[in-house]
């Protein structure tokens, strides 16, 4: 998009670029030596009972004649191995504070069924449960995070579960190993509701406070299961509940949650996830990186109790939310996933990346066929999606030294006065000391020139990938599963020890380098 354009669809627009061609500097502060680990925790998914995130995107059952392996989909599970997920959420979401783990344990014919209230109604056969989950995460290689139900259920079945997944002796032990497992299960992550102050119960934060105090006692370590127990948070800009949980339970938590999504407003229309304006992409790019100041005010109520920085911020939900697709159930959130949403993670893991003394785990909603997903699914058929390419892309910053970098991008500024950078940029090293710099171009229609200076002792690009798409609505069907997907990339030189970049239109370039 030229910045006359800009400027016609924006109230304001700082600054208009003169120049034909944007020239953009980001300089990348490589002489961090003990610098902020970026936690793999922030490239974490989320899988909730909801449409078919789990039946069909997941979990097909072994006498599916979909390829699989013991029930789970391999096209699924092959591309999350190559995806490096590090941490799983799972059953909810709303879904979580409905759900009673014994249902989903045992033959697979006798579990009882279920309606899936929260969710359009749909029967829920609780044919994917605690095994099912937990045996995933160990194929793929992931930390599981349960979320437990304080909603509806009771502190002893919270407990009880605990008990059943860690315990190596015992009653629960010894139920586990009737069914199958012997062996108990590592779990980290415990949380002790959802969204408590909404579906999870309606509560207000001194009552939730009081819950959790009394769910979290109950909720043992086991045979050296160590739990990092995350209080339900808040939702976008109820400081106030962040505040109040600091306050009264700060002291027995590891972690309390923060819920921010890329939603035009939570009334009438969200917008279609495939037809959308120019104004309505540089809107939802505005929203999506208006989550940096309200980190930022939450973290800072967390300073205020807890200087020392023992409970850490869990972004446990994010990600676009748009209508779902014409056709489908209103209920199961299945939307597309164009090159706009490749963008929106791209710029939010940037945010992420900046705040990791805090915050140090971000999932995104949600792995498969809901939401902003990883994977789409449709019978046999499955795509990869922008963003799973963009975390695909991203997956090298995990568990890296964070870079600290500036840039002197301009921003645009949309009708809401709401700021977001043209270019972008995100860089760590990894610990055999390769630098890898992310940038992202959100310009619609101009491409821009990138000057990365690396410091004194510069740098040899030794691989570089380019996303883009011909058109910004461009998206991965079934049928077309190739459209959008990452390329080499090869328009950069090295020029007096820096990297000169020729970033194409709305794109998304990653660096590797070695120096
Ligand atoms: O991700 C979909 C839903 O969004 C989750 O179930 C809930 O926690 C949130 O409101």
């Amino acid at each position: 998009m030229k910045h006359y354009l800009l400027a016609a669809i924006a109230a304001v627009i700082i600054p208009v670029v003169a120049q034909a061609q944007l020239k953009v500097n980001v300089t990348v502060d490589t002489d961090v030596t003990d610098g902020q680990i970026i936690p793999k925790e922030i490239y974490g998914q989320f899988a909730e009972h909801l449409g078919s995130c789990i039946y069909g995107g997941l979990w097909v059952g072994p006498e599916s004649e979909i390829p699989n392996v013991d029930g789970y989909r391999k096209d699924v599970l092959d591309a999350l191995i190559e995806l490096k997920v590090p941490v799983m959420r799972w059953p909810g979401g709303c879904f979580a504070d409905e759900y009673h783990w014994r249902d989903g344990i045992g033959p697979r014919e006798n579990r009882p069924r279920m309606v899936n209230s929260n969710w359009g109604g749909t029967v829920e056969d609780n044919s994917f449960g605690t095994h099912e989950f937990l045996n995933l995460c160990e194929m793929i290689g992931c930390e599981p995070y349960i979320s437990g139900n304080v909603g509806s259920g009771t502190v002893e079945e919270l407990a009880k579960w605990v008990e059943y997944m860690t315990a190596a002796d015992g009653p629960m032990a010894r139920l586990r190993a009737e069914n199958g497992r012997v062996e108990p299960w590592k779990v980290k992550y415990l949380g002790v509701g959802n969204e408590s102050w909404g579906c999870g119960g309606n509560m207000l934060p001194e009552y939730y406070s009081h819950l959790y105090r009394r769910y979290q006692t109950y909720c043992r370590d086991y045979s050296g299961n160590h739990l990092y127990k995350v209080a339900s948070g808040a939702t976008d800009y109820d400081y106030n509940w962040t505040e109040v949980l600091m306050k009264n339970i700060g002291s027995l938590m590891h972690g309390v949650s923060l819920h921010y999504y890329t939603v035009k407003g939570w009334n009438g229309s969200k917008g279609s996830a495939t037809v959308f304006t120019e104004q309505e992409y540089y809107n939802t790019l505005a929203k999506a990186v208006g989550v940096e100041p309200v980190i930022i005010k939450h973290i800072g109520i967390m300073d205020q109790y807890d200087p020392e920085k023992k409970v850490d911020l869990l972004l446990d939900e994010w990600g676009t939310w748009f209508d779902v697709e014409p056709g489908t159930n209103p209920g199961h959130l299945f939307q597309q996933n164009t090159m706009r949403d490749a963008m929106v993670a791209a710029l939010s893991l940037n945010i992420f990346h900046k705040y990791t003394e805090r915050l140090k785990m971000a999932n995104i909603a949600q792995i498969a066929n809901v939401l902003q997903s990883m994977v789409l699914t449709h019978g046999d058929k499955m795509v990869l999606t922008p963003t799973y390419h963009t975390f695909r892309m991203y997956n090298v910053h995990q568990d890296a030294m964070y870079l600290p970098s500036a840039c002197d991008s301009p921003k645009f500024i949309d009708e809401l006065e709401r700021e977001c950078p043209v270019v972008d940029a995100t860089a760590s090293r990894s610990q055999d000391g390769t630098i890898h710099v992310t940038l992202t171009n959100t310009n619609l229609d101009e491409a821009a020139e990138i000057t990365v200076d690396l410091g004194a002792k510069g740098g040899k690009v030794t691989a570089a990938e380019v996303l883009t798409a011909a058109d910004v609505h461009d998206y991965n069907a079934f049928d077309k599963p190739e459209i959008v997907k990452p390329v080499e990339f090869k328009d950069f030189k090295v020029k007096g020890g820096k990297i000169i970049v020729k970033m194409p239109a709305m794109s998304i370039v990653s660096l590797t380098v070695e120096s």
